[in-house]
């Protein structure tokens, strides 16, 4: 019988995540349809109900309507609640829906596994305080690192966020203007990537020994990754890599087989046009 999934967000007609879980699917010997559902800005709530109750088991949701899950889902992970966002839903046998979170799992396997980079121990500078900064958090201080340093343009977001989640690990928020030491990993969690602009970050953040991670993915280095090699950083990675880790383990949360060509897919998508 063929399990059918979808990701819902708006817009979605570049999403990837049909052709990342069919190779999924396709490497683990399941019969899979993972469609896109374009849900209205107006009327969401409605319009995802109806959706889960056609045949789904289960579906991904992207921007904007991470947060806007939540309440519909009768069982949350710890993940997803802290996060205060979903971006996997299961549909459980009694027809309600478990909501999680896997972007921030994504990017840590990203980090550790595919680019061999240790994040325990580690200083970590996160440039943005908004949604995407959120979802990763709790991912990245159950890596146990020495800090994690939120900076935002608008300063009391990252208090506020700092504050909201500094029981989970070492966690502070600083304005970007008193960020005085380097940084063993720099991510870029803000939404000025998708335009030409770079979180203002000073330079002697960046060192050769440096990591630097933008969670937006593209064809060529976005500006941030640009500016970061300027700079002299060690490392530049782009959130392609994070894009199928996050995939990965939806795929597991719904199927229950964790698949092992995530290195394969990565490739493959470099070196395909979009
Ligand atoms: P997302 O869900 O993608 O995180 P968001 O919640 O709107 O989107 O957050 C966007 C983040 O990018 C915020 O941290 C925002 O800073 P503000 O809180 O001050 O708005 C940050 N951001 C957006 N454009 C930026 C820019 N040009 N320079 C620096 N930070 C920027």
């Amino acid at each position: 019988m063929t399990h059918h999934y979808c990701v819902v967000g708006n817009p979605i007609a570049h999403s990837k995540s049909p052709l990342i879980h069919g190779l999924f699917a396709a490497h683990c010997g399941i019969d899979l349809e993972y469609g896109r559902a374009e849900l209205p800005l107006d009327g969401f709530r409605e319009a995802f109900t109806r959706l889960l109750q056609e045949q789904y088991r289960g579906c991904n949701v992207t921007a904007p309507f991470k947060g806007e899950v939540v309440p519909l889902c009768r069982q949350i992970s710890d993940r997803a609640r802290l996060a205060q966002a979903v971006n996997t839903v299961i549909r459980l046998p009694d027809g309600s829906l478990r909501g999680d979170n896997t972007d921030g799992v994504g990017l840590v396997t990203d980090l550790s596994r595919n680019l061999q980079h240790r994040l325990q121990d580690k200083r970590i500078l996160i440039a943005g305080a908004g949604g995407a900064a959120r979802g990763i958090l709790p991912s990245l201080l159950e890596s146990r690192p020495a800090q994690v340093v939120i900076s935002n343009r608008t300063h009391a977001r990252a208090e506020q966020l700092a504050a909201a989640l500094s029981a989970y690990g070492p966690l502070a928020a600083r304005p970007y203007t008193e960020l005085d030491s380097r940084f063993d990993l720099i991510i870029n969690a803000t939404s000025a990537s998708f335009g030409s602009d770079v979180p203002p970050v000073p330079g002697h953040c960046i060192d050769g020994d440096t990591v630097c991670y933008d969670l937006v993915y593209s064809d060529e280095p976005t500006a941030f990754l640009r500016w970061c090699e300027s700079r002299g950083a060690g490392a530049l990675h782009d959130g392609l890599g994070m894009l199928v880790e996050q995939a990965a383990e939806s795929f597991y949360l719904w199927e229950g087989v964790r698949p092992d060509n995530s290195a394969a897919i990565i490739q493959q998508l470099r070196n395909t046009a979009p």
